[in-house]
């Protein structure tokens, strides 16, 4: 069987790792992995290039993707569809494997359902907001990043009597900033789920600096929006340009927050924004043992023709579900809400 392997959108910790495990198993059992470069512009272009076993070699720590990627999307370029069924017609390709996230995702679900492409799809991203699986991998690298930086933030924040604010990716969800705040230890959590007013959180601050703590490290999201108790409600954004996906460029309520943080408690504020910090590097023992168990499990269903399906990680087992389980954003459990808010105040 010759299986094509392609990494889309954003990239993220593990992506490797998968690439890694999916081309072993394939070649263990005999078969011919094909890495496509740039995504589904590799696959329309035929830009391969072989996954043998040196090409995966020493590659499981490595953050990024060997097949670099891109937002190429066969729906929205001219003749794209036409391009990517000729190609897997006439490389023979079995399978095609396309690691990525939700728009990924619903792009290999229709290559398949309308054009009947065999696609496999493996979930991504470190915002952790795919539906259809419980965790993506690439998360808990993004979310150790995080607190790696609220670990550092303590130690400054205490010495100076200082609020300290870090803002931390995640797109429209809060998932990066609610895991960073209960695990760093955080005293207060914005994220895009819940509202929480600029003068609630300084009220629970300044509550806790009344108790004799004089510092107080915050972390909010960039998706989350700055509310006030009047019910007004701004969206900070890092530029009016939206990105290749049609999404706003997110980015900003740090420091947006900071102000009006310093000025309604009186403390002294400073502002860190992670940035793409967390997205590159090396995956954590976690990330990368769920992506070799998602790449194994893309490969299994290769070699069993078992097409349109995603690998998914439900509860502790990594499992086959529809394409079709991928249906919008996943926002943040609230129950973590609850555990973060034990320590606040
Ligand atoms: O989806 C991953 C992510 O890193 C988001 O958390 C963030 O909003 C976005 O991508 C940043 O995208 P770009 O790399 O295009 O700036």
């Amino acid at each position: 069987m010759k299986v094509g392997i392609l990494t889309a959108g954003g990239d993220c910790p593990g992506l490797n790792a998968v690439i890694r495990a999916a081309s072993r198993k394939l070649l263990n059992d005999g078969h011919e992995p094909v890495g496509l470069l740039r995504g589904f512009e590799g696959l329309a272009d035929r830009d391969f290039m072989p996954l043998g076993r040196r090409e995966v070699a020493g590659t499981i720590q490595l953050g990024g993707t060997i097949l670099s990627t891109s937002s190429y999307n066969p729906f929205r370029e001219p003749n794209g569809v036409e391009k990517v069924k000729s190609a897997v017609a006439d490389e023979g390709f079995d399978a095609i494997i396309a690691i990525g996230g939700e728009h990924t995702m619903m792009m290999t679900r229709r290559l398949h359902e309308d054009e009947g492409i065999p696609t496999i799809g493996v979930p991504k991203t470190i915002d952790n907001d795919v539906t259809g699986t419980d965790f993506t991998f690439g998360f808990n690298t993004a979310v150790q990043t995080a607190v790696f930086a609220i670990d550092r933030l303590h130690t400054t924040a205490q010495s100076h009597n200082r609020v300290m604010i870090l803002e931390v990716m995640g797109r429209n969800t809060g998932w990066i900033a609610l895991f960073a705040a209960i695990a760093g230890g955080a005293d207060g959590v914005l994220i895009p789920e819940v509202d929480l007013t600029v003068e609630e959180l300084s009220e629970s601050i300044k509550q806790r600096h009344a108790k004799g703590f004089n510092f107080s490290i915050i972390v909010v999201a960039e998706g989350a929006e700055l509310a006030f108790a009047s019910g007004e409600k701004r969206q900070v954004l890092a530029t009016e340009a939206t990105d290749q996906y049609g999404y706003p460029r997110l980015g900003g309520i740090g420091a947006a927050l900071g102000e009006e943080l310093e000025r309604s408690t009186g403390f002294e504020t400073r502002v860190t924004v992670l940035g793409h910090v967390q997205r590159g590097g090396t995956p954590t023992a976690y990330d990368r043992l769920l992506a070799t168990e998602y790449g194994i499990k893309a490969a299994e269903l290769a070699i069993a023709g078992e097409h349109g399906r995603m690998a998914a990680l439900r509860g502790t087992q990594v499992v086959s579900v529809p394409l079709s389980d991928v249906t919008g954003v996943k926002t943040v459990d609230l129950h973590y809400l609850e555990i973060a808010r034990t320590f606040f105040g």
